[in-house]
């Protein structure tokens, strides 16, 4: 068995792994800052759940980690439990050669100008939610943000854009990513069907009702007359082939629409909640947002804006990547069958990368790109975020429309402080927000 202070493993904070795990869950920015402080770029921290694992914080490890040959790192193991939802074919539970079959038949959706055709659908999108923000009513941004998300998966990846269809597609789904997914970590002896009313027999029946629904649009679909020249991600996955001409089959269809759904709804929507509360907290970014974005010409302000609240507010603390066979990071060899986590919310903080790291500041990315291993919110290497162009400019376009329609204000006195619910970092109040007026 691996553990914490065995000394092929770097140092790390001693003490029972539900301290740890309660003190990541409560205060994962503030955690992993003290950690990092305390024993340096590499450290060893053991949780429930996930075991020991190794954080590495220092992005020239990290880039050693996510380039060349990673058949020695494994992420789809970790994912095993997420298999249920997400089924047996998605990119997210596979390893190998499998996983890059996968890869390979979903990236081209994803790329260039297949996102930048999602632009109008979102715009659309954003404009209907915010006509119904009435002046005196407050909400949490984070629950708006889920409602627009999940219609911008519908339309822009399902490329379902009838009301009726999406209404039956949201009332399936939604519970399964609500409640369904914390059910995968439940013990093993809870994970059977004991009937209806237990949570595996619910999830059962809810995921034969989605499946129902998935494999209705997927054959509807491949006999759309217009199938060659529609836009959406699901035709062009029935339009893909692989590298020995093989189409992806039903099963393989089903699951990777679940799959983006489960990685992309949840999480865009968060990006989007913190990112208002960074931008509302901050007047001087909001005016030159809004001056900018008047004078038509603040497309590299607004895109600053997105990066840097993806910097200091990422949805995924850290990546995670499990060794099959020993392997030197960060000058430790560390054991096969560790876990080892590039730390993505602790290369953000370094002082050396972003002076004033604490501080919400987007002019930092205008002068040009990001630095590849030091901007990190979609992961990296053979498992960098699939849909991280479709995030960024869905980000952009949901700004761009609230930011110049109406007037926000946050309903508490401070920041949301930053939690870890499920396995990613969320706003612990969801942003709740107060609509001023009309801007
Ligand atoms: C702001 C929003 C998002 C964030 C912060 C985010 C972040 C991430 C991260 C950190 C990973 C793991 C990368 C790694 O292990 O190196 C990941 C994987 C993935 N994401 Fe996203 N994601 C977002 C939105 C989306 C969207 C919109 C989609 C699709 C519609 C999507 C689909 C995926 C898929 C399929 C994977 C698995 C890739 C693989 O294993 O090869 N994500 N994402």
């Amino acid at each position: 068995m691996l553990r914490a202070g065995s000394p092929r493993l770097p140092p790390g904070p001693g003490g029972p792994a539900v301290w740890s795990t309660l003190r990541l869950l409560e205060r994962p920015l503030e955690s992993l800052l003290e950690w990092q402080r305390r024993y340096g770029d590499v450290f060893t921290v053991r949780l429930l759940t996930f075991g020991t694992g190794v954080y590495v914080a220092d992005p020239a490890a990290i880039k050693e980690m996510f380039t060349g040959d990673q058949s020695d790192l494994r992420a789809g193991e970790a994912n095993e439990p997420l298999a249920p939802f997400v089924g047996p074919h998605s990119v997210l539970v596979l390893d190998g050669p499998e996983h890059l079959r996968q890869r390979r038949l979903l990236l081209p959706p994803f790329q260039g100008s297949a996102v930048q055709s999602f632009r109008e659908v979102i715009r659309e999108v954003a404009e209907a939610e915010v006509a119904g923000w009435r002046p005196g009513s407050e909400f949490t941004m984070r629950e708006r943000m889920r409602v627009l998300t999940f219609e911008v998966i519908c339309r822009a990846v399902f490329g379902v854009t009838e009301a009726g269809q999406v209404e039956r597609l949201r009332a399936a789904l939604l519970p399964i990513m609500d409640t369904g997914i914390a059910t995968a970590f439940l013990p093993s002896f809870l994970r059977r069907d004991l009937g209806r009313f237990s949570p595996w027999g619910r999830l059962q029946r809810q995921l034969a009702r989605a499946d129902q629904l998935l494999y209705a649009e997927i054959g509807r679909r491949r006999a759309a007359p217009d199938l060659e020249r529609r836009t959406d991600v699901l035709s062009l996955l029935l339009r893909a082939r692989d590298e020995e001409g093989r189409p992806m089959s039903e099963a393989e269809l089903r699951d990777e629409l679940m799959t983006m759904l489960a990685a992309g709804h949840e999480t865009t929507a968060t990006a989007l909640a913190f990112c208002f509360d960074l931008v509302l907290r901050h007047p001087e970014v909001l005016s030159r947002l809004r001056e900018e974005l008047g004078d038509g010409d603040g497309e590299d302000y607004l895109k600053a804006v997105v990066t840097e609240s993806l910097r200091l507010r990422p949805v995924i603390d850290a990546a995670e990547r499990t060794l099959t066979r020993p392997r030197v990071f960060g000058g430790y060899e560390l054991p096969a069958g560790i876990r080892v986590y590039p730390a993505i919310a602790l290369v953000h903080r370094r002082e050396d990368l972003y002076p004033q790291a604490n501080r919400f500041k987007p002019e930092r990315f205008l002068d040009g790109e990001t630095e590849s291993y030091a901007w990190l919110p979609f992961g990296g290497g053979i498992r960098r975020c699939i849909g991280a162009a479709l995030a960024q400019v869905e980000m952009a376009e949901v700004l761009r429309t609230v930011v110049s329609s109406v007037e926000l204000e946050p309903v508490r006195p401070e920041p949301d402080p930053v939690v870890i619910r499920g396995i990613t970092m969320v706003p612990r109040h969801g942003v709740p927000v107060r609509v001023d007026k009309a801007a």
